[in-house]
């Protein structure tokens, strides 16, 4: 079973690819589990392997993931294989410790925790953007070898070192992150801009089902992860993040590939 959020589609790369590596059709989005589901109990044969997938979002788990894993129950757990797989743009932080610390909370065993750079999207606060154009292609095809290797140590269970940490991490993942969670959560920010034509993209790509057209404008709700889908996919760049993201460039996967089809 593979639990996987994504916003711009980054991980959602790496849990395709895992399923059909892993043979794993089972394939659960916590975003849409923890909206619309009441029910987040699941089981597993004894020897399904159990995944997630997902970004580091401010050097932390995205809320609506430590949701899905703190309401998660699973029937019959007797140490079945957990593993996690994050994407970031170059650093998880504590992302590892705050995973281990909640699977033990629930007295989950994990042995597999890594990370895979790819590139950024986080565009919204001053002094971060997309990454150019050759640096997203680079990380996009280093992502390949390095989640080879990140599955072969899944299947042989034999642990690697293969995840991304830079320094100050207790600044990072101890303090900014709680500060982020707190504080940077709000869809107040976003507008349209007079280029939005309302396709309704944004509506049909929200992970958490946050936004709406009224009047064929998006409006958007009260329970936003910053995920940034709405901005990054949308066709007219009519979505901004207050002032924040003018200007800055805009990803999702396969955007470019699309853009050459
Ligand atoms: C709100 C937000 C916060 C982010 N914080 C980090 C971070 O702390 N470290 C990092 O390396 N990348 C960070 N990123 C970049 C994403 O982790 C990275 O681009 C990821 O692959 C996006 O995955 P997705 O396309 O599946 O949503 C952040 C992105 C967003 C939207």
């Amino acid at each position: 079973m593979i639990c996987y959020f994504s916003g711009t589609g980054n991980s959602m790369w790496v849990a395709q690819t895992v399923s059909e590596r892993f043979r794993d059709n089972r394939l659960t989005d916590m975003a849409d589990a923890v909206v619309s589901s009441n029910n987040l109990n699941f089981s597993l044969t004894e020897d399904e392997r159990l995944g997630f997938v997902f970004p580091v979002h401010s050097w932390g788990i995205p809320w609506i993931v430590r949701k899905f894993i703190n309401r998660m129950t699973i029937d019959n757990y007797s140490n079945q294989l957990i593993y996690c797989i994050l994407t970031c743009g170059d650093d998880s932080g504590l992302t590892n410790k705050m995973l281990l610390k909640l699977f033990r909370r629930k007295g989950w065993q994990c042995r597999h925790i890594y990370s895979v750079q790819m590139p950024n999207t986080y565009v919204v606060f001053p002094g971060f953007d997309a990454d150019p154009a050759e640096l997203e292609q680079k990380k996009t095809a280093e992502a390949v070898p390095t989640l080879e290797k990140i599955m072969a140590a899944i299947v042989s269970d034999s642990p690697i070192d293969c995840y991304l940490q830079k320094g100050q991490q207790f600044l990072k993942s101890r303090i900014i992150y709680p500060l982020f969670c707190r504080f940077a959560m709000s869809s107040k920010p976003f507008r349209t801009t007079d280029k939005c034509i309302g396709c309704g993209v944004c509506v049909k790509n929200c992970p958490t089902h946050n936004i709406r057209l009224e009047n064929g404008r998006p409006v958007w709700a009260n329970n936003c992860t910053q995920c940034l889908s709405c901005l990054h996919r949308c066709p007219q760049t009519a979505i901004e993040y207050g002032k924040e993201s003018i200007g800055k460039g805009r990803y999702y996967y396969g955007k470019r590939k699309d853009s050459q089809q």
